[in-house]
């Protein structure tokens, strides 16, 4: 195992109406500023129970922030923060308004010249306002960690720092029952990708962090294809399942101490920069390229997830693990995700544009060993048409 430093402080509330802890954890005398998306949570009694929490406290809002935030955006929230001395964020919805948040919240006190600089120069973020999370789409994890992902101009660049890390997170499963299919899937299968991005690299016998991740594999396998049933619409312990299981698998639980890839995210997020195509849809097309551009390098993980995860006793370790390449594409499908290029409407003429914004974006060694480069990223983007 590798060496680790571990500290989760976001404290999280869980279940059933669990909104109204927020008058509890933000400080009476904050000035809040409610911060929400495209109004979804008008129309699912989310907002209404914030308000309601929010019955002793000095609160303003600011909404509009799309899927994939976008840098204008979030730099109009600035004004709002200095007209009413805004010193607490609270953000209400899915892990584009958290990260939104995040990035309202560093850039209010940065004290650089330029606060796009956090993204694209990765300068250090020092100070930041802080935020508490209404988390209403399972997927990102973003509630409980200290990254972001930011838009502008088609360039998707992501950071990171402890001090954006949400104080505090309410997940009411119940919330997440007026999503829509594509967005349950997506969530699955972001949350999903997350989990194999730290998980299947190579072995440092981290035997919790494995067993751990394995267990939330299983879980989101057993419970993703039911949450799309129309007869478990309503249920709601499927929707808290999938819920938790979001939130550990991108709250550093399971990455301590082990090495992560992340390539798949990094191409994917030039995906969605370049054609808008969802987050989570980028990542069930490159994924399985990736599995099998690097199967030899992730040899023995794949045969460990073949083993514990799609339970195959083949005695030949190659036929395991292009089963288990096979069913985890298999399970996307089930998903209702696409798994191929061609089904976003890309073909190879798009492929050296998007190799020329990984090498604009510095993702030129890319994986656990830093050995996907440009000439990689492009064979795995071939072998995903
Ligand atoms: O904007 P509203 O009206 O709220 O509608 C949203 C949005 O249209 C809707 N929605 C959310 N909760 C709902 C709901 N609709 C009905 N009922 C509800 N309860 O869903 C749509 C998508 O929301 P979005 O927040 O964009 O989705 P998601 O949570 O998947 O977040 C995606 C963003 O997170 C970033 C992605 O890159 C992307 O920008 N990521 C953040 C990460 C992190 N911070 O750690 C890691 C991830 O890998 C990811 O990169
Ligand atoms: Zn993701």
């Amino acid at each position: 195992m590798l060496n680790f430093s571990f500290h989760n402080p976001t404290k999280i509330h869980f279940g059933d109406g669990q909104i109204k802890m927020i008058a509890n954890e933000i400080p009476t005398n904050a000035n809040v500023l409610v911060i929400y998306g495209g109004g979804s949570i008008k129309h699912n009694g989310v907002y209404e129970q914030v308000v309601n929490a929010l019955t002793e406290h000095t609160w303003c809002e600011f909404s509009g922030i799309e899927p994939n935030p976008s840098y204008d955006t979030l730099m109009k929230a600035q004004a709002i923060i200095a007209e009413k001395n805004i010193d607490y964020l609270l953000a209400v919805g899915g892990g584009s308004v958290v990260d939104g948040a995040k990035f309202i919240a560093a850039a209010a006190l940065y004290e650089g010249d330029d606060s796009w600089d956090i993204l694209a120069k990765q300068m250090p973020v020092k100070k930041a306002l802080p935020i508490g999370a209404v988390l209403t789409l399972p997927a990102t994890g973003s509630e409980s960690n200290g990254g972001s992902v930011v838009t502008r101009d088609g360039n998707k660049l992501p950071f990171g720092s402890p001090l954006v890390r949400p104080q505090f997170a309410v997940l009411d499963p119940k919330v997440t029952l007026s999503l829509s299919d594509r967005q349950i899937s997506n969530g699955v299968v972001d949350a999903f990708i997350h989990i194999m991005e730290q998980y299947l690299t190579y072995s440092v016998n981290g035997k919790v962090q494995d067993r751990f991740a394995e267990g939330l594999l299983l879980t989101l396998i057993e419970e993703g294809p039911k949450a799309l049933l129309a007869e478990n619409k309503e249920d709601l312990e499927i929707r808290a399942n999938i819920m938790w299981s979001a939130t550990m698998a991108l709250n550093g639980l399971i990455g301590a101490g082990v090495p992560q890839d992340w390539s798949t995210h990094m191409i994917g997020h030039e995906l969605t920069g370049a054609f808008g195509i969802d987050h989570a849809r980028t990542l069930s097309i490159i994924l399985p390229a990736v599995m099998k551009v690097k199967r030899n390098e992730k040899h023995d993980k794949l045969v460990q997830f073949a083993e514990r995860v799609w339970h195959l006793t083949d005695q030949d370790e190659a036929v395991k693990v292009s089963k288990a390449i096979a069913l985890t594409e298999d399970f996307f499908q089930r998903m209702k995700v696409p798994t191929r290029l061609s089904e976003v409407g890309l073909s190879k003429d798009n492929i050296e544009g998007i190799v020329q914004k990984l090498e604009l974006h510095g993702m030129t060694q890319l994986g656990e060993n830093r050995d996907i480069t440009l000439a990689v990223s492009q064979q795995i983007l071939e072998l995903a048409l």
